[in-house]
Formats: structure tokens, C-alpha cells, sequence
């Protein structure tokens, strides 16, 4: 399953990069004014989660999932932090964040790992302050990733996430299911976080994601024909996907929630 899931960000890499293309983000988005491009709303829900986050000067940081890496440079322009490390299990998306950060002379701060986010084995016991999930956390084995989360986190630290679940009103169903165990529900999620977090906020913005997943559609089928036939089977998947969740979210049997822990 992560293998695929690595090939599938891997194509995804290659297209961005084939094609130039600015804006790499990877994400859903968030918005209260439905005008904005699914680019701006994008940029939005990253803003949204390092306010959450409450960056300091100080802070060594973990990046989870981080996609092309275009989100970690933005917080780079947004807050002075002491340190980044990034975990991703596309190889393509890892060499091109480094290669972003060798070119924006931040290399010496900010390093991008092949290693997934259920061990986080490039940070030593208690060594970070903040770790950010930025629409990632539903194809972790969440409670390998708490564990190490809570193992690397310093008392008192912080995991933000922009996280996608089912409606708990279908725990019992989801529980049992090995396709969907993994994106679970915020209640069948929380029982599994609590043993090592204390939950602080947790803010429902179901309804102002709705419209970016289904833009992500609409932009996937208009560049279509340009991917090559390789990427094209990747985007088609991602395509169904975005547009599964964007009738879930509708339907309200998928949520999106930002969610702010703090290590016990
Ligand atoms: C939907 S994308 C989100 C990317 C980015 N956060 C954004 O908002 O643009 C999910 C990301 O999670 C990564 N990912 C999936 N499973 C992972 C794992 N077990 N450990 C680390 N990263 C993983 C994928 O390679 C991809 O970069």
C-alpha cells in the first residue's frame, strides 16, 4: 500500500516538474470566499496551520507528508524557526524539496528525509517542538505515528494537523474496515492519539474545503491531456479520489478538521 502510494507522488513530482508548473501544493485548500483559485486557497490552509502552530524563532519543526515541499518553503518566508526536518516517502518529492532548499540557500536549515512519518528516525527522543500534517495523516498507521510523534516531541509540543475523516457516526464500521482503518474517524482517531496528547482545539472546516476538492477535479481533467500517459493513470486516481471526497464532504460522510495537540 505506501509503495503505491509512493509511486503515485512520485508521478505527480514528475508532471509538476515536467511542466514547470508554479504552484505544487497538493491539498484541498481552505477559504470563506468561494472567488479564490484553488492556488490561493491552497497557500490558505498552510497559513492556517502554522497560525495554529504558533511558530517561534526557537522551534525545531517536523514536517510530515510534505508534498513538493512548497509549503515549508512558504513558512520559511512567513516565520524565522531554528530548524525543518521534512518526511516523505516519494523519493521524487524528497530530492525536490532538497534541491528547492539548495537553491533558496536553506539547505544548512531545513533537510527533506525518504522515511515514512511512523518512525520518524531522523529525530532524536524529545528533540522537537512542533510537527505539522498538512493532508497527510489518513494514510499513516496512525498509532505508529502518534507513538513517534509523542517519542520525538518535546513535553508540552505540538502536532498540528489538516486532517481528513470519516463521520464518527460510522466508527463502528470504519473500525472493522482494512481499506479505511487508517483514515478512521476524529472518534476512532482520538482514541488512538489520547494516550499521548491532550487534545487542544479542534476546528471543523468541512464546509470551506468542499469547493477546493472539487476545483482540484476540475483542474486535474483540463490538464489532462498535456500528462504523459504514465502520470495521466496517477491524476486519474487522484481525480476519483478528490472527487469522492468532495461528495463525502457534502454528504458530511467525510470531515476535515484542523487539530491541534499538545504532547502530555
Ligand atoms: C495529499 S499529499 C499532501 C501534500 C502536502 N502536504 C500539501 O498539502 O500539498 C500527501 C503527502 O503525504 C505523503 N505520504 C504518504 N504516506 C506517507 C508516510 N507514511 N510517511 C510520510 N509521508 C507520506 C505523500 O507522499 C504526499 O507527499
Amino acid at each position: 500500500m505506501g509503495e503505491s502510494i509512493a509511486v503515485q507522488y512520485d508521478d505527480f513530482q514528475t508532471s509538476f516538474n515536467q511542466e514547470e508548473k508554479q504552484s505544487q501544493y497538493l491539498n484541498y485548500g481552505f477559504s470563506l470566499n468561494p472567488g479564490q483559485t484553488l492556488e490561493e486557497k491552497q497557500e490558505l490552509l498552510c497559513k492556517k496551520v502554522f497560525d495554529e502552530a504558533h511558530i517561534q524563532p526557537g522551534d525545531v519543526i517536523v514536517d510530515v507528508g510534505f508534498g513538493s515541499g512548497q509549503q515549508d518553503f512558504l513558512l520559511a518566508d512567513l516565520y524565522p524557526f531554528k530548524k525543518l526536518t521534512g518526511y516523505n516517502i516519494s523519493s521524487n518529492q524528497v530530492k525536490n524539496a532538497n534541491q528547492w532548499a539548495q537553491e533558496k540557500n536553506l539547505a544548512s536549515k531545513m533537510e527533506f528525509k525518504l522515511g515514512p512519518a511512523e518512525t520518524l528516525e531522523f529525530n532524536q527522543d524529545e528533540s522537537v517542538d512542533k510537527i505539522l500534517a498538512i493532508e497527510c495523516a489518513f494514510y499513516f498507521k496512525r498509532s505508529l505515528f502518534y507513538q513517534a510523534a509523542a517519542r520525538v516531541l518535546k513535553s508540552g509540543g505540538l502536532l498540528v494537523k489538516a486532517d481528513i475523516s470519516f463521520n464518527s457516526l460510522f466508527t463502528g464500521y470504519i473500525t472493522k474496515s482494512e481499506k479505511y482503518r487508517n483514515v478512521g474517524t476524529l472518534s476512532s482517531n482520538s482514541s488512538n492519539w489520547q494516550a499521548y496528547f491532550r487534545t487542544k482545539t479542534i476546528i471543523d472546516i468541512t464546509r470551506y474545503t468542499r469547493s477546493g476538492a472539487q476545483q482540484a477535479v476540475v483542474k486535474i481533467w483540463k490538464n489532462y491531456k498535456n500528462m504523459s500517459a504514465k502520470t495521466q493513470v496517477s491524476w486519474r486516481k487522484m481525480a476519483y479520489s478528490s472527487q469522492l471526497a468532495a461528495w463525502g464532504m457534502f454528504l458530511k460522510i467525510l470531515k476535515y478538521h484542523i487539530i491541534v495537540l499538545e504532547k502530555r
